[in-house]
């Protein structure tokens, strides 16, 4: 230290202080919030994470530095200070009941400005209302409001009670590449060129898959990664270019030893994150039950207007909409109609709101969406009224226990998973508009395993089979003989499985392939000729020849976790950086060219000019 000067640093911080610390001299650092000039008297809210205090400066009181009272008329928002003071009891009248340092305020004696501030593009609190481009650009200084600070605390606190839990039960934290090779999980690759190998390129993972597959293989028997994945896909609310998963694997186990150490984890993280008590072991569905009763395979459970399936009850219909739907098609299956019954509030919906209603339908591929509203004396309202019988309208009424004031919705299509998640999206959309879906973070968390998907997808587009989940996931033991087969691919189930909370899927995993031949006759049905196999995955196929252990894993979404523990909806609510929809980092404004030198030196050429 100089000599003679103070050291700078605090003996709290700006969240500590109560008052049991009456008459204690203190020092503080942070930053200058809300600043009050009573004509001499100045009160500034000193804010760091911890907390705010009130710093006071009375001119009227001796002892204080020289020049202290003009260096604190100097202060302005977001100055950086270092202060010293005692800490007082406020009067009983002047106590702040909603801060936690609300009881007492520090009567400064000296100060230093550590750190001048430009005046800041918004006010840094979370009341102010602040386009969102604005804040993304200026990150460091959103980050400094206190409920960002909150959700990146309370992120921390659950990655630290997840590596004590997976530690406490033998799993090894494991780094793996960033600079890899394609790991298909359904989305495209970003990709990276070598400078040293011109003309090749790394991939980002999609995940860690084949790697922790392999670790498997080299006995490391439980691993986990606190992993960032990669992904160049059409971004949401609760996705990301670039996210982190809590990515597990082990071998010898399977779904049974497995679930119960992750209902434990989630446990844990309620308890201690929230104080919440959540039941365990959590409830297990079955993939077609969650799309016939909810419409998705992430059901929110949380509230009932469940589908309704009304085949039967339009079989020899007049409409045809409703028997196109019900043709059995060439591949010897059929569609359905289903709906979904709103109570009371036929009146309420507008066409306006139906033609809405309809338009969310159509972007999950419904061609059109039918509604009945029940008019006072019973009698059916809907642009097909016409075309159903009594018989039909009878049995609609009775099959849907409909009263007056009732909405149904309803879906026809030639493909059922159509109509599933086109009234699934109504369900949400109606439930949200109806009150029935609790607000964030507001009551009891609904947790449950979606089980039994279907290993494949036919898309009849490409004419080929796609791996549900990705195709390193087994088929059930009980559909293995058919699997190798290749017999009815189509019903052939996946030992896969989701975690789902309130309607959000927070995690997938499975057990794996571990035999070459069927990992081969995977990538076969999935259209991979063997030079293409070799070419992506060789590596992969040649590992599993060299005693591969039964394995299993999962991989939790660390922001979508986050974003419920803390009840918020987006997930770049909870990441330090986030990217906008477009992918773009508006404070870095990245992506962006790069020079001639740079591009020359990778090999690479770019034939697009960049858009403005
Ligand atoms: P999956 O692709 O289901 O499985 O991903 C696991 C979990 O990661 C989260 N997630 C995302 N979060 C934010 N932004 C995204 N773009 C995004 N994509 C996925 C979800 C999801 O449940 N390797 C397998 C896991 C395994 O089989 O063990 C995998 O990545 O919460
Ligand atoms: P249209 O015969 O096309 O005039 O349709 C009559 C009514 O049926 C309209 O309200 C349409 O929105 C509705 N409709 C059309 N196709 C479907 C479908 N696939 N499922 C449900 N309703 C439909």
């Amino acid at each position: 230290m100089m000599g003679g000067m103070q050291r700078t640093v605090r003996s709290h911080t700006c969240g500590e202080l109560r008052a049991t610390h009456d008459g204690k001299e203190v020092t503080l650092c942070g930053w200058v919030g809300k600043r009050r000039d009573h004509g001499g008297l100045v009160f500034i809210d000193l804010r760091d994470r911890h907390g705010i205090t009130q710093i006071t400066f009375d001119p009227a009181e001796k002892g204080g530095a020289d020049g202290l009272h003009d260096l604190a008329g100097r202060l302005r928002g977001e100055y950086v200070i270092w202060v010293k003071g005692r800490v007082r009891v406020r009067p009983g009248a002047m106590a702040n009941k909603t801060m936690a340092t609300g009881a007492i305020e520090v009567l400064a004696s000296d100060l230093k400005i550590l750190s001048e501030a430009k005046t800041p593009p918004f006010v840094i609190d979370d009341e102010a209302e602040v386009a969102e481009t604005l804040r993304l650009k200026y990150r460091y200084l959103d980050l400094r409001r206190p409920s960002l600070q909150k959700n990146l605390l309370i992120r921390h606190r659950m990655l630290s009670i997840v590596r004590n839990h997976l530690d406490a039960h033998g799993f090894c934290e494991i780094e793996t590449p960033i600079l890899y090779k394609s790991t298909p999980e359904g989305a495209r690759d970003f990709i990276v060129p070598s400078r040293l190998n011109p003309g090749t390129f790394y991939a980002l993972p999609q995940s860690p898959q084949t790697l922790k597959q392999l670790l498997m293989i080299s006995g490391m028997d439980r691993y986990y990664q606190i992993a960032r994945c990669f992904r160049d896909e059409d971004l949401r609310a609760d996705r990301q270019p670039e996210f982190s998963q809590i990515d597990i694997e082990t071998s010898f186990l399977d779904e049974e030893a497995l679930f119960p150490i992750f209902e434990e984890m989630m446990k844990k993280l309620w308890k201690d994150v929230l104080g919440q008590e959540i039941q365990t072991p959590f409830p297990r569905m079955p993939y077609r039950e969650a799309m016939s009763r909810y419409g998705s395979d992430k059901p929110d459970v949380r509230f009932g207007l469940e589908l309704q399936d009304l085949s039967a009850l339009f079989e020899k219909s007049s409409f045809q909409v409703f028997t196109n739907a019900l043709k059995v098609n060439p591949r010897g299956t059929r569609g359905s109609i289903r709906g979904i019954v709103v109570k009371g509030v036929a009146e309420k919906y507008s066409r306006k709101d139906l033609d809405e209603l309809q338009a969310l339908a159509a972007t999950h591929g419904a061609k059109g969406l039918l509604w009945i509203k029940v008019q006072a004396g019973g009698e059916l309202q809907s642009p097909a009224a016409k075309f159903f019988s009594d018989d039909e309208k009878k049995a609609l009424a009775e099959k849907l226990s409909l009263v007056a004031g009732d909405l149904v919705l309803v879906v026809a299509d030639g493909k059922d998973k159509v109509v599933c998640e086109a009234l699934g999206a109504l369900r949400l959309a109606v439930g949200a508009r109806e009150g029935m879906v609790p607000k964030l973070g507001e009551g009891k968390p609904a947790f449950l395993w979606v089980v039994n998907f279907p290993l494949l997808e036919f898309d009849d587009r490409d004419g080929r089979f796609y791996a549900c989940h990705h195709p390193f996931t087994s088929p059930k033991p009980e559909h293995f003989e058919d699997f190798v087969q290749s017999r009815n691919l189509e019903k052939v189930e996946a030992s896969a499985y989701d975690m789902v909370l309130n309607g959000v899927e927070v995690g997938g995993g499975s057990l794996r392939i571990y035999r070459p031949d069927v990992q081969g006759a995977m990538f076969k049905i999935l259209g991979l000729t063997p030079e293409e196999a070799q070419h992506k995955f060789g590596f992969f196929l040649e590992a599993l020849q060299y005693g591969t252990p039964p394995h299993g894993g999962m991989a939790f979404g660390v922001d979508r976790l986050a974003a419920l523990l803390c009840g918020v909806g987006p997930i770049r609510d909870v990441m330090a950086f986030p990217k906008t929809q477009r992918g773009t980092c508006l404070m870095s404004e990245s992506p962006s060219e790069v020079s001639a030198e740079q591009l020359a030196e990778l090999g690479v050429s770019v034939t697009v000019a960049k858009k403005e």
